[in-house]
């Protein structure tokens, strides 16, 4: 799976495990997906073209290299997505932001769309932000969007994944790449992924 990347640092593992203890609370577990988001933007970012711009310093004018910061375009999935926003906003305050918000049907797994405000994105680097690629329906759902706004590159920021949904990703879009904190064992009879973080959504928002 060349498109999917587990990305080993000892500071992501840690936070996951934060995220993993269930007497982490909200407030906490909101920064927590925040902070890895950040490390994945680097990461992700790290093989990026640089600009050259000519800046006055201390010493005169001279060229120095600058990131493109209006070609990204952060897209959290709604709602466990949102508290990645924050960290990686930070990381590229000139960015923009798009929304998308899907829902799993409990009972079927399917994702269904309910809200869209995603610009159009020619050429534009979109970066999906989502903690949980489970069966990996909403992911695939999302991706399909947002190729549908022509962007010239996805990418997907993960914090983590079971290796069922993470193969229908590599499967249906090998041209998206994904950079993922941890991958987990396997899905549970209720698409949960195991051992996972539970209901990363209710978690973050402390909703039941
Ligand atoms: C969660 C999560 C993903 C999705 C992953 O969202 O944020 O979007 O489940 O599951 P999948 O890979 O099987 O599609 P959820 O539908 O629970 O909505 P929420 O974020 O509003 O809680
Ligand atoms: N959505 C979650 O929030 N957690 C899972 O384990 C699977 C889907």
């Amino acid at each position: 799976m060349d498109n999917i990347i587990e990305v080993n640092h000892p500071l992501l593992k840690n936070l996951v495990t934060k995220l993993r203890d269930i007497h982490t609370k909200p407030y906490d577990f909101r920064k927590y997906l925040s902070e890895i988001g950040r490390i994945l933007l680097v990461e992700a970012l790290k093989n990026e073209k640089l600009n050259k711009k000519e800046i006055e310093i201390w010493i005169g004018k001279g060229e120095f290299p600058v990131l493109e910061e209006n070609k990204y375009v952060f897209i959290p999935i709604l709602r466990a997505g949102l508290p990645m926003l924050d960290g990686v906003q930070e990381m590229i305050p000139d960015s923009s932001t798009g929304f998308l918000a899907l829902k799993r049907n409990e009972e079927t797994l399917e994702s269904v769309l309910y809200y869209d405000r995603v610009p159009p994105l020619d050429g534009k680097i979109a970066i999906i932000l989502d903690p949980m690629v489970a069966t990996g329906g909403s992911l695939d759902y999302a991706i399909r969007v947002i190729k549908g706004k022509n962007p010239e590159k996805i990418i997907s920021l993960n914090v983590i994944g079971a290796p069922e949904g993470l193969k229908r990703i590599n499967k249906n879009h090998p041209d998206v790449t994904v950079y993922i904190a941890q991958i987990d064992e396997r899905l549970n009879d209720n698409g949960y992924i195991i051992p996972g973080i539970g209901d990363t959504g209710d978690r973050a928002f402390n909703t039941e």
